[in-house]
């Protein structure tokens, strides 16, 4: 591994985790690239429809603001402080973590000795996010959901708002966030639904790339990844489930 002495704690705490793996990432932008050299197909080259967007410099500027928009209006997206069930001490992964305002929400909710560590697949995204970050517990990297870059069990707490219904193998991303999470912690996901709330006219458009969830899904794909103690919970157009690891 290449030995990076200006690295955030929580960067170096990264770098420490995909050392494991074997991986030697490279900072860009004061993020870490774990992507390099890119596998065909990987970081938003052939993006679709709203991931396409979201993996665009133009995109990440204008998620800033409908992110503001969306979650002004539709009150239910906001992380419900009692359902997150954060590890005190460790690392938190925040899998598709955009512009980092869920990450930081998990830094400021799990206390001074926790890492949170924000991943994502749009460059641009993570661009702003690192440029914005302060906190020295907070870093991010460029990573595929699909295929994150950390060992078995090495994370202490997991979540991912707002991302499944973008990504194609959504079964393959949740399997993913299973795996990287240590036994007894806890994966809390949030995903749109569009049968309930606001949102609800729109399960009649084409989802532009995104994915359309039933209501029992998300939950069935947590109990088929092993996870127990599965709890569902819909918040206006927004379905929040979690579930711990044996
Ligand atoms: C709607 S934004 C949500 C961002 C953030 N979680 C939030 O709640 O504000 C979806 C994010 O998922 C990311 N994403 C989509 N597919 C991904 C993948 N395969 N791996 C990692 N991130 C992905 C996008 O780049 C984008 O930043």
């Amino acid at each position: 591994m290449t030995v990076q002495t200006d690295l955030s704690p929580a960067l170096r705490r990264a770098t420490e985790l995909l050392a494991v793996r074997g991986i030697d990432p490279v900072v860009q932008d004061g993020y870490l690239d774990t992507l390099r050299p890119r596998p065909d197909g990987i970081a938003g080259a052939d993006s679709k429809g709203i991931q396409a967007l979201w993996a665009s410099k133009a995109g990440a500027g204008l998620y800033r603001f409908a992110q503001a928009l969306i979650r002004g209006v539709l009150r239910g997206s906001r992380t419900p402080a009692e359902w997150l069930v954060l590890p005190s001490e460790g690392v938190i992964l925040d899998v598709g973590s955009g512009l980092g305002h869920v990450t930081h929400v998990l830094a400021e909710r799990a206390g001074p000795d926790v890492v949170v560590l924000g991943a994502d697949i749009s460059a641009p995204m993570l661009a702003r996010a690192a440029k914005a970050c302060t906190d020295p517990r907070v870093g991010f990297l460029l990573a595929d959901a699909g295929r994150l870059p950390f060992d078995d069990g090495c994370v202490d707490g997991v979540a991912s708002t707002a991302v499944l219904q973008l990504v194609p193998d959504r079964a393959a991303a949740l399997a993913e966030m299973v795996r990287v999470l240590r036994p007894g912690g806890v994966l809390t996901v949030m995903i749109p639904s569009t049968k309930h709330g606001p949102a609800k006219l729109m399960s009649a458009l084409p989802g532009g790339g995104a994915h359309y969830f039933d209501d029992d899904e998300l939950p069935g794909m947590f109990a088929a990844n092993g996870l127990t103690d599965v709890e569902v919970r819909q918040k206006g157009s927004f379905q929040w489930v979690r579930g711990r690891k044996n």
